[in-house]
């Protein structure tokens, strides 16, 4: 494993990654139950109150949850700097995100604007915090690494991204106003999905997966230009759509401004995907890393919703929309969460570990490798639940009869995984407290 670009002497504390990721799990449950409970209905329609309150127990409470939890280890880590005031602000940030998601849910399930103002005032209270306490980190002069630079920009995206999410909440929350929200709904997921995934994915393939997978380093001018692209397609495709609506309210007129914006951003997205998968099939070090695998079905996903993509541009049907939904979340950005969970949960409790042996030898031999916080066994299992229970989603949009199914194996996938990290979590406090018992060496001559 490459490490020689980390700060090791900058870790947060163990918790502060780890709330949210273990918050992170318990939305992906509620999720796969949400599913089981709405069985055939689900696929109603796309703006039926079970589906925007799936969409989000996934997209804030899992993904984003998750994101928060790793921003807030990596940074550290890769600029050996601390997050100004993570300390006392990531478990304020925590609780406003639950409770705002669990607000944002209900009021979706239960139509209810009260809960569209408690979710309004937490999550955007949250998203404000975050901001803020990023804010000076990403705007001091860091120097010139790519992540550093890929961090700028993701940050600008998931601002957009939630700005219009809270503006969106705005409409429902307070209906009196009659804002047009729902002409934003689909700048909203543009932003979310083609440009905040893809560029967390960005982030992790530049940094991460090179010392894990010993891939070699992607080209970070490559990394640069095409993130750059892809949200000037983002930008123009936004202000077209803005413009279309002031100008005709409809989206029909001008297509071909449409179809070229929309070719461009393929196209863009297409080179990444390719890109990556090369990188992938050139890694140096062949050994068998079944977490590889979801890395590669993340990419096949985000390849098969682009072809779906032109289809769907030609032929609108409302079961080409579900199937794209899937194939982005479920399929591009949590098969990286969850593979990227399994290693960076083991490396995490390894990295502790072996730090606080550093002053016990005797401690040495206590301190698990990260195949034993987390065995290959685990990881191949989470792998076939997963692929299995995406696969049954995507089936189940045209045999709605099999939905009972795959919310079963999506409960299952999301159990498994709260599982192994649970369990990593109890090894991790076990072997602390043996490493503790251990003698300390006094390092004063
Ligand atoms: C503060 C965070 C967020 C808030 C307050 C929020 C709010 C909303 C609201 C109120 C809607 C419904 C719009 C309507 O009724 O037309 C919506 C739709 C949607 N949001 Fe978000 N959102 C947030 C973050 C995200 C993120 C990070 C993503 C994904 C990356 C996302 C993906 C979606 C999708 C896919 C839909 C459309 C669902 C459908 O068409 O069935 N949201 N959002």
């Amino acid at each position: 494993m490459n490490l020689h670009k980390l700060s090791l002497d900058t870790i947060p504390p163990i918790l502060t990654p780890f709330r949210f990721f273990l918050s992170a799990l318990l939305f992906g449950v509620l999720a796969a139950l949400l599913l089981l409970y709405s069985r055939e209905d689900f696929w109603f329609t796309r703006w039926s109150n079970s589906n925007l309150a799936l969409t989000h127990l996934l997209t804030i409470g899992f993904m984003l949850m998750v994101m928060m939890g790793a921003l807030y280890q990596f940074i550290p880590v890769m600029n050996g700097q601390l997050i100004p005031g993570s300390k006392k602000l990531a478990p304020v940030i925590h609780v406003l995100m639950i409770l705002g998601v669990l607000a944002l849910v209900s009021g979706f399930l239960f139509s209810n604007s009260e809960l569209f103002q408690a979710a309004l005032a937490a999550l955007g209270t949250a998203s404000g915090l975050f901001a803020l306490s990023l804010l000076p980190l990403l705007i001091s002069r860091l120097g010139n690494q790519l992540i550093v630079y890929l961090l700028r920009v993701l940050f600008l995206v998931l601002l957009i991204t939630l700005g219009l999410g809270l503006f969106l909440l705005l409409g429902h929350a307070l209906p009196e106003l009659n804002l047009p929200y729902r002409f934003y709904t689909d700048l909203h997921v543009l932003w979310g999905l083609a440009g905040w995934v893809v560029l967390i994915i960005m982030a992790v393939s530049s940094q991460v997966t090179p010392m894990f997978y010993v891939i070699s380093e992607f080209s970070p001018r490559y990394l640069k230009i095409l993130s750059l692209l892809i949200i000037l397609t983002l930008v123009v495709m936004s202000f077209y759509t803005v413009f279309i609506s002031k100008q005709s309210g409809t989206d029909s007129a001008q297509p071909f401004i449409y179809y070229t914006l929309a070719f461009l951003l393929s196209a863009e997205l297409l080179v990444f995907v390719f890109y990556t998968l090369l990188k992938i099939a050139q890694r140096k070090r062949k050994i068998a890393d079944v977490t590889i695998n979801f890395y590669r079905l993340s990419m096949f996903s985000l390849l098969a919703a682009l072809m779906l993509w032109w289809v769907a541009v030609f032929l609108p049907l409302a079961h080409l929309t579900y199937l794209l939904a899937i194939l982005l979340i479920y399929g591009l950005a949590i098969s990286i969460i969850n593979g990227m969970l399994h290693k960076i949960v083991s490396f995490l409790i390894f990295l502790h570990l072996q730090k606080l042996s550093l002053k016990r030898p005797e401690a040495m031999t206590l301190v698990p490798n990260m195949k034993q916080v987390i065995s290959t066994r685990n990881s191949q299992i989470q792998f076939m639940l997963h692929l299995l229970s995406g696969s049954l989603l995507l089936i189940s949009v045209h045999y709605p009869a099999l939905t009972v199914l795959a919310a079963v194996f999506m409960l299952a996938n999301f159990c498994w995984l709260s599982w192994c990290l649970f369990q990593a979590y109890l090894l991790y406090l076990e072997s602390r407290k043996k490493i503790l018992a251990c003698p300390e060496i006094s390092m004063s001559l």
